[in-house]
């Protein structure tokens, strides 16, 4: 190998790495072009345009007044929505969740007032039974399938069954 030869390697040699440089540069801003997002923060018309696509088709436009008025209202319901998670009424409880089964004695459920709640009263004691109620016992389903019950539901309408 001589001298000549090698100038004609590193001649091509640095030719081809120039030209691989010169790819890469090329995808990268193509790469950068291509992706070329829009930057909502630096729109803000563009921004507004989206939220009032994604805005509910109607609005309530009751001006100052009717404002008041909608106050007022949902101030009035607050309590009563509270009320409804809190004070516990048994008798409630039991006619829209244990009276489908425990009004007719599906499936063997125990009526109540009948001889068999009251064995299981006696046997268990409340505890007992609102412990079943509450877990659940064979085909009684637990809470009487309805979970978002609380303890203290449970308890109320084991109560009204004792009654
Ligand atoms: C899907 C029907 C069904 C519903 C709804 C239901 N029960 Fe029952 N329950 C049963 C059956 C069946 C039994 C008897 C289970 C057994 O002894 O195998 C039973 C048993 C019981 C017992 C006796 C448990 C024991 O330890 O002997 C109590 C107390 C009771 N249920 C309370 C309730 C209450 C309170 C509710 C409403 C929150 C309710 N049940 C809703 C079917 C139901």
């Amino acid at each position: 190998m001589n001298q000549a030869d090698d100038r004609v390697f590193l001649r091509r040699f640095s030719g081809i790495i120039l030209g691989l440089v010169a790819v890469t540069v090329t995808i990268i801003v193509l790469a950068v072009s291509v992706r070329n997002e829009p930057d909502p923060a630096a729109n803000p018309s563009q921004q507004a345009f989206i939220e009032e696509r994604l805005a509910p088709v109607s609005d309530v436009r009751a001006g100052e007044a009717g404002q008041a008025a909608l106050a007022q209202a949902a101030a009035a319901a607050a309590p009563a929505a509270a009320e409804a998670a809190g004070p516990v009424d048994g008798e409630q409880v039991y006619q829209s969740v244990c009276m489908a089964c425990h009004a007719a004695g599906v499936a063997g459920a125990p009526i109540p007032g009948s001889d068999a709640l009251a064995e299981r009263l006696a046997a268990k004691g409340t505890d007992g039974l609102v412990s079943s109620a509450i877990n659940g016992l064979n085909v009684m389903p637990p809470r009487g399938g309805r979970p978002d019950l609380t303890d203290e539901q449970i308890q109320a309408a084991v109560d009204f069954m004792l009654q």
